[in-house]
């Protein structure tokens, strides 16, 4: 082949390589074999200094691998000083030019050419020989001409592959920046449920204290009806049984059917008096919740709670389902104990209602870095994805007239939240039943040195 040849395929080879490295490759192994060098190393411009990237001969045992990468500074050696002037350099004896660095592959002769891009210099050809005087000026022309060739395939080769790392960081930024504005939004929607649940709280509460008053006279009015209710049935009866009553008086009474009128009226006071006492408890448990939210706290433990709620629960659970507890050691809290078994009956309680005959609670506690964590999953049919975010929302409930306030939830999310700087959590699947998660804070020196004080 001649070289004009070999010259044309180099040209062709180095279109055809997909990547810097392997342009620099065929680079380095083309000029030993076209201007029959025994060695040639290609070293390219890199955050301002020249790293060595490829070889030909004696420096490379294996095409792609170097014996030893090495980075010169620009100014550094003759391969820094030709960096730096931009001008091919033949040096005809190593032993008398103080700049040549040595080492073990350390030639008596050095060719060094750059290969310079718009006023700049992007890479250094540097070959060695084994002779002194081993390069003539024209070797010197050629190796120019070739880097010429090279120069404008290298600059777009390291053009592409700085575009291809900004892809790549764009890509990560962006996932960044997607993964950031989801917590944002996550906390967000977290801050506007807080702020929400804050003041329907606060309304609940006063709309409590308002019913408090008229239910209370209600209440007092409907026992005193009860007492006229029992003297007017009385003196009915009394003025009935009296001797030589006159007919049409008897028949004026039957006519206007006193006895059903008289039992129909006990039913009507009883049932009324049953539903104001369901109100007053109701309006109770909130004004209770407004109530005891000054009451002291002191140190209780998490697990006694949970011994707590489950005893009072059996009852409710003898023969429908069973519980099964598993406690792990947890350091004493700080909090209103006598609340957060308020809040485990909440929870427990619903878990019952949920479970199906035979189901199984399971009731777990465990601490993690900061908090004290229980779980209480049941076997139930779930919530509804679209019913999540209303469970701790006041009267919502899906249970029967009767059977549910809606409102253990919404006092649950009270209590941890606002109360015990907690949070409380549920996951939920129509198959997988439900299990809630209350976490609390463990007690921090402050707690401590409060409760020594
Ligand atoms: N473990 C559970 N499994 C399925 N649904 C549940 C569970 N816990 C709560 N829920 C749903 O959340 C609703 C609200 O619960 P919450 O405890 O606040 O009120 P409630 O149980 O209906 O009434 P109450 O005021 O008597 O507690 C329930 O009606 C029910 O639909
Ligand atoms: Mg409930």
């Amino acid at each position: 082949m001649s070289e004009l040849d070999k010259i044309d395929s180099f040209a062709s080879a180095m279109l055809e390589a997909a990547s810097i490295d392997e342009l620099l490759w065929t680079i380095a192994i083309n000029i030993g074999e076209i201007l029959q060098f025994d060695d040639c190393v290609i070293y390219l411009e890199e955050d301002g200094v020249l790293k060595q990237k490829a070889a030909y001969g004696i420096k490379n045992a294996e095409y792609g691998e170097l014996f030893n990468e090495i980075t010169i500074e620009f100014g550094n050696g003759i391969v820094g000083a030709v960096a730096k002037s931009g001008v091919a350099e033949i040096v005809p004896n190593t032993a008398d030019d103080e700049r040549y660095i040595w080492d073990e592959f350390s030639g008596k002769s050095e060719l060094t050419v750059p290969i310079t891009y718009e006023g700049r210099t992007i890479a250094v050809i540097d070959t060695e020989s084994p002779y002194v005087n081993g390069y003539s000026e024209k070797d010197k022309q050629r190796l120019q001409v070739i880097a010429n060739i090279a120069a404008p395939r290298i600059a777009s080769a390291q053009y592409c592959r700085r575009l291809q790392k900004a892809q790549i960081e764009l890509k990560e930024s962006n996932l960044q920046l997607q993964f950031t504005i989801s917590q944002l939004k996550r906390n967000q929607e977290s801050l506007i449920h807080s702020e929400k649940m804050a003041s329907v709280g606060l309304m609940v509460a006063g709309i409590a204290h308002e019913i408090n008053n008229p239910l209370s006279f209600s209440l007092s009015n409907l026992t005193v009806m009860k007492d006229y209710y029992q003297s007017i049935k009385k003196m009915n009866e009394e003025i009935l049984a009296l001797d030589g009553l006159p007919d049409d008086v008897k028949s004026i009474v039957q006519l206007n059917d006193y006895d059903n009128i008289i039992a129909d009226m006990k039913c009507i006071v009883n049932e009324t008096t049953d539903g104001m006492i369901r109100i007053k408890n109701i309006v109770a448990d909130l004004c209770g919740y407004v109530r005891t939210k000054d009451t002291q706290k002191k140190e209780y433990d998490l697990n006694d709670s949970v011994g707590v709620a489950v005893n009072l629960l059996r009852g409710e659970m003898n023969g429908h389902c069973q519980v099964d507890l598993n406690l792990a050691a947890i350091p004493s809290l700080y909090g209103n104990g006598g609340k957060i078994n308020q809040v485990l009956m909440n929870i427990l309680n619903n878990a019952i209602q949920a479970s199906p005959n035979g189901g199984m609670i399971k009731v777990s506690t465990y601490v993690d870095s900061e908090n004290a964590n229980i779980d209480i999953s049941d076997e139930g049919t779930g919530i509804m994805a679209d019913n999540i975010c209303d469970i701790f929302t006041p009267f919502y409930t899906t249970k029967p007239v009767g059977e549910g306030t809606g409102l253990g939830l919404f006092i649950c999310y009270k209590i941890i939240k606002e109360e015990h700087e907690g949070d409380i959590n549920v996951v939920s699947s129509n198959k997988n039943g439900t299990t809630f998660r209350v976490t609390l804070p463990l007690p921090t020196c402050h707690h401590v040195s409060l409760k020594v004080g």
